[in-house]
């Protein structure tokens, strides 16, 4: 079976990471399944893809439509910029269309809101199509509109944990979507290797005392919690060994109004007078080296997690996780026995635990290996490679999902 997979995006944020596993995971399970991605966006992800064996190409959105993102933007302007893109994108969905013609998919499987639509109207009759669905969809009134209006179009529709699934189906309706949980690399995803050195990717002077280095992995959406995690810091009992590290960036070409900046970052740690306390070190490729070379990895989102790949690879490298208490992150560990949470929004519940943490080494290396053996079966490639060749296989006969 030939599988087209589209994504809206091309840098490597959590739903294209998710993408890589995905391509990775189906061909593991069925590696004779020719495997195509039309990015319509070009950046790391196509590499990352190819390198799992992708076809892989990339067909430019409009300017105006790539900088059109729903998180943090009112819905009004959102309808704006969407009809200012209208032109350029009726001439965007005819090359589609006669793309994904050409690449002769059995299967459509989409990855973003914007491609759902356009695989709605470009992927071709009588060929089936998947909405993967990776945020919730009731915080997003315009998605959440047009994905309604082309509901009937997609054959099925998989969410990345239950709690997407319940607010996809009251959000859009249809048949219920099924969970498909993301997939890790854990040959890449270890607790021993090389760590990498964020001290020097931060340009901070190596420490003079042993430090616990504690930090928070993920893009620059908002809701990620970065206020939080640099409000947490400043609450610790000083002086502290607390080292921490804001690791990432803003992947997403959708502006200031969904994503923080480095520079806001910046002046809160400069308000918080947390100094070289606190390190950035930049959009990181090694996310495995990351998480060993750090103690303690901080989950903070302030709005429930859709699911958070960062967890599950944080929690294969054998590392203390402490969790923000929502969504799909729910169904990932068992709090209090492979990780620690706290209440969204709460720095001054994540100070306490980061605290409870940095004084109890023993605690941290007792999490971190219940951790490292309870996701070590549950998300694996085969799981993932299986439900997925499972569903295409179903859809190809024509046994539709709706
Ligand atoms: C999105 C979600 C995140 C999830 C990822 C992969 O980025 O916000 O929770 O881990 O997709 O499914």
């Amino acid at each position: 079976m030939r599988v087209l997979y589209l994504s809206p995006a091309a840098g490597l944020g959590g739903a294209e990471r998710a993408l890589v596993d995905m391509i990775r995971a189906l061909r593991t399970v069925e590696p004779s399944w020719p495997v195509g991605l039309l990015a319509l966006d070009d950046g790391p992800l196509l590499a990352e893809a190819r390198a799992v064996g992708a076809d892989a190409s990339v067909l430019p959105l409009p300017p105006t439509f790539a900088r059109t993102g729903e998180s943090g933007r009112q819905a009004a302007a959102t309808w704006l910029r969407l009809s200012r893109s209208a032109g350029p994108l009726l001439a965007l969905s005819r090359t589609l269309r006669t793309q994904i013609r050409a690449w002769g998919p059995d299967l459509v499987h989409s990855n973003g809101v914007k491609t759902h639509v356009l695989g709605a109207w470009c992927a071709g009759a009588g060929v089936p199509l998947v909405w993967h669905i990776h945020d919730y969809l009731s915080a997003r009134p315009v998605s959440r509109h047009l994905l309604r209006l082309h509901r009937r179009r997609a054959n099925a529709v998989v969410a990345n944990s239950h709690s997407v699934a319940a607010d996809v189906e009251a959000a859009i309706g249809g048949n219920p979507p099924v969970t498909i949980y993301n997939a890790v690399d854990f040959s890449r995803f270890t607790a021993t290797g090389t760590p990498l050195d964020l001290d020097a990717l931060a340009g901070l002077p190596a420490p003079a005392r042993p430090v616990v280095r504690v930090g928070l992995i993920g893009t620059f959406a908002r809701w990620k919690g970065h206020a939080v995690f640099l409000d947490a810091v400043s609450r610790l009992a000083t002086p502290s060994p607390v080292r921490a590290y804001v690791i990432g960036e803003a992947v997403y070409h959708t502006g200031s109004a969904s994503q923080v900046t480095r520079a806001e970052l910046e002046a809160l740690v400069h308000a918080r007078g947390l100094g070289d306390r606190v390190g950035f070190t930049g959009f990181v490729a090694d996310a495995a080296a990351a998480c060993r070379a750090l103690d303690i990895v901080v989950h903070a989102s302030t709005s429930p997690e859709p699911f958070g790949l960062a967890i599950v690879e944080a929690m294969a490298c054998g590392r203390a996780v402490i969790v923000s208490d929502g969504g799909g992150a729910r169904e990932i560990g068992v709090p209090g026995q492979t990780c620690l949470t706290h209440a969204p929004g709460s720095a001054v519940e994540l100070a306490d635990r980061i605290a409870r943490l940095v004084d109890d080494a023993a605690l941290r290396t007792r999490l971190g290996a219940a951790a490292a053996s309870h996701v070590r079966h549950r998300f694996t490639h085969q799981h993932m490679g299986t439900a997925l060749g499972d569903l295409y296989r179903q859809l190809h006969r024509g046994d539709a999902r709706g």
